[in-house]
């Protein structure tokens, strides 16, 4: 006899956004799902604070906050399976407390993060948006010696904050550009230094030799507003800000203020302390700014690699075996 587990006996999983039927379907045997279906909007915070009483695991996403008020709702979660590298969105020490296990998705995404740090770092170097906006507003007359002239990318130094696997990803690409790689850590990078040349630089002395600065920090305590006015003022007047971590790294109004007096030439984000900003953000004011909506990760294969991870991360747990790569603190 065939034994079938009956459906109302399937772990309960609650996925907080619409994601593709095809990558839950390898799943249905196990498990039993409920799903957020507006497609445009994240689920409100009253509706997952009581979805999540009642399910065994979550998969969520880094804009869903997961603290100690939602986190008291869960009378039988297992798992909360955060579709992000990043987890300053969930209070990790709070679920452990209560021995539910937190997992992410480093590895899947690295090479496309790595991929649009280079993307944005290109783009705001050499004027790619300014140069599009120039031909969509009618201004492009003829060819002149400056006209949209930028930064050269070659050759520069790159001063990595945060190495960890995209920042060595990221290295990696900066040699292909024969361009000199600084970086700053908590602790060395042996792989960065030996394999790609980068050499451990103290922060502040990265700031002023680098020509990109680029942010690859996660957001803690310690990293919260980093890049402070003193960070900016440090950097030379001819420097590039990239930041593709998270924007709580960043003290937007020095940022701002160092951007529009010339303090450094150019900033280049996908992230922002309060996402998504909109149209009325003073950023938009500024010309030597390249801005994106927080799509580091976003190909569609990383996508899909990053929603299977989670779920195989839930059905891991839910059978009994270990998660794949669970947040250790
Ligand atoms: C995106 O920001 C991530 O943390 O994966």
């Amino acid at each position: 006899m065939i034994d079938e587990v009956n459906e109302m006996d399937k772990p309960k999983i609650y996925i907080t956004r619409k994601i593709p039927s095809y990558l839950i379907e390898p799943f249905l045997d196990q498990l039993q799902f409920k799903m957020w279906l507006e497609e445009d909007t994240p689920v409100p915070v009253d509706v997952l604070r009581n979805e999540i009483k009642e399910v065994d695991g979550l998969l969520c996403l880094l804009t869903d906050q997961i603290d100690q008020k939602c986190l008291k709702k869960a009378n039988r979660l297992k798992i909360i399976a955060n579709m992000a590298v990043g987890y300053d969105n969930i209070d990790v020490s709070f679920a452990h407390s209560k021995n539910i296990i937190v997992t992410n998705t480093p590895d899947v995404l690295t090479e496309t993060t790595a991929d649009l740090t280079f993307a944005l770092l290109m783009a705001t170097a050499r004027r790619l948006v300014e140069a599009m906006d120039y031909i969509r507003k009618n201004k492009w007359r003829d060819w002149a010696p400056f006209m949209m002239a930028g930064t050269d990318i070659y050759h520069k130094t790159i001063g990595i904050v945060g190495m960890g696997r995209i920042g060595v990803a990221v290295a990696k690409r900066a040699q292909g550009f024969n361009m000199n790689v600084l970086y700053h850590n908590r602790s060395r990078n042996l792989e960065a230094e030996k394999n790609f040349g980068a050499t451990y630089t103290e922060f502040n002395q990265l700031l002023r030799e680098a020509d990109f600065v680029v942010s690859l920090l996660p957001l803690t305590k310690e990293t919260e507003n980093i890049f402070d006015e003193s960070a900016f003022s440090n950097m030379k007047s001819s420097s590039i800000f990239i930041n593709v971590s998270r924007g709580g790294v960043v003290d937007e109004k020095a940022l701002y203020k160092a951007l529009s007096s010339g303090t450094i030439r150019a900033a280049g984000l996908d992230v922002f302390k309060h996402e998504p900003i909109g149209i009325t953000h003073p950023f938009m004011q500024l010309n030597n700014v390249v801005l994106l909506p927080h799509i580091g990760s976003a190909s569609i294969a990383t996508r899909e690699n990053m929603i299977s991870l989670c779920l195989k991360n839930i059905s891991n747990i839910c059978q009994g075996k270990k998660p794949l790569t669970p947040v250790k603190i």
